[in-house]
């Protein structure tokens, strides 16, 4: 089968299509014939082992796994003796977890995996690219215990977990205020956003406002800085925390009436369950910037390295 392969960390140019073995499901597995896949920033991470600790879990000098992907949206071809859950022909997507591999013509997966029936009414592409930020924001959310009427800030609401965490968040019954630049007012607005405040214009750190939640998913502003934007009791979201966020939120969920929640993210079948239920109620929307094709993978991964894509990027497998 097809799939890009990378044996080396560095630039988009590692990644090579290339033939390899078709993986043959175990008994509790699925064989997927993927048809979209997305390229996500937890693979651009992947891919350039950034930061460092990436090396202690994926391989200290060169990549254990060698198919990166984590989210697919494909046809089931063949099932191993003890799946139940899902027959030959089934349209599914979902999350591999930390297995990835979803840049590839075939994926296996267990059944108990974080993947479930296609909502009929979208597309592949719109299925595929909707669980990376979607889990991640579900995430979040459910452990800030967000609720009806609080106020929610949403800083990167453009991105794969930003344009998700602003529907969740309205779907939850928050009140949303989505932080991004000019050039995407009119999308985060069109996700349901409350209020919009472009970044470039404004800085929510000044202008007086606070909030009971802000989830940052980008990690632009210095934590100390937005904590003066939170609500006595309120919480903070770093979904994109590196160690010395972690470090500072913890000082200030020790020393505060303020918390900050950040970590890796965890998710299952339920996750992937309850975002088609979503879907299908037309609350969650998939917001795709752009489509390439598995050959053109690199050129994708050049494009997300930028930091600037809205909402998705999908691949062709
Ligand atoms: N904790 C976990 O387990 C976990 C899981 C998944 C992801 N993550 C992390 O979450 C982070 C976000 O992931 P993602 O996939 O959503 O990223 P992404 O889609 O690549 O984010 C890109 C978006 O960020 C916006 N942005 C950039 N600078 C901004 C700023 N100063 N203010 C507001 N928006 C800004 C960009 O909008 P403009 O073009 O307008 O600037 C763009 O739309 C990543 O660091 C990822 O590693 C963590």
């Amino acid at each position: 089968m097809k799939a890009a392969v990378y044996i080396q960390y560095g630039s988009p140019e590692v990644l090579q299509v290339n033939d390899v073995e078709k993986p043959t499901p175990k008994d509790n597995e699925i064989l997927l014939r993927v048809k979209i896949t997305a390229v996500n920033s937890g693979d651009v991470r992947l891919r350039k082992a950034d930061p460092f600790a990436v090396r202690f879990f994926f391989g200290l000098t060169k990549p254990k796994i060698n198919i990166l992907g984590s989210v697919f949206s494909g046809e089931v071809e063949s099932i191993g003796k003890d799946v139940k859950k899902f027959k030959v022909g089934d349209f599914v997507f979902g999350h591999t977890d930390m297995s990835f591999g979803s840049y590839a013509e075939y994926k296996c997966l267990p059944e108990n995996g974080s993947l479930a029936l296609k909502p009929a009414n979208i597309s592949h592409k719109e299925a595929a690219v909707i669980p990376f930020g979607g889990v991640t924001a579900l995430h979040f959310i459910k452990k800030a215990k967000i609720k009806k009427g609080q106020k929610v800030l949403i800083v990167g609401a453009s991105g794969a977990v930003g344009s998700a965490a602003v529907q969740l968040a309205r779907s939850f019954g928050a009140n949303v205020t989505g932080v991004c630049s000019t050039a995407n007012i009119a999308l985060v607005k069109s996700i349901g956003a409350d209020k919009v405040i472009d970044y470039t214009q404004e800085d929510f750190t000044k202008d007086g406002e606070t909030y009971d939640v802000i989830f940052d998913t980008v990690k632009t502003i210095p934590v100390f800085r937005s904590l003066k934007s939170l609500n006595k009791n309120g919480i903070m979201i770093l979904s994109a925390a590196g160690m010395s966020e972690m470090l500072q939120g913890f000082w200030v969920s020790m020393t505060s009436n303020k918390k900050v929640i950040t970590g890796v993210i965890s998710h299952t079948a339920a996750d992937i369950n309850f975002l088609k239920v979503l879907i299908e109620a037309d609350k969650l929307k998939p917001v795709i910037d752009r489509t390439y094709s598995l050959e053109q993978i690199a050129e994708a991964h050049a494009y997300v390295d930028k930091g600037h894509k809205k909402g998705n990027v999908a691949i062709e497998v």
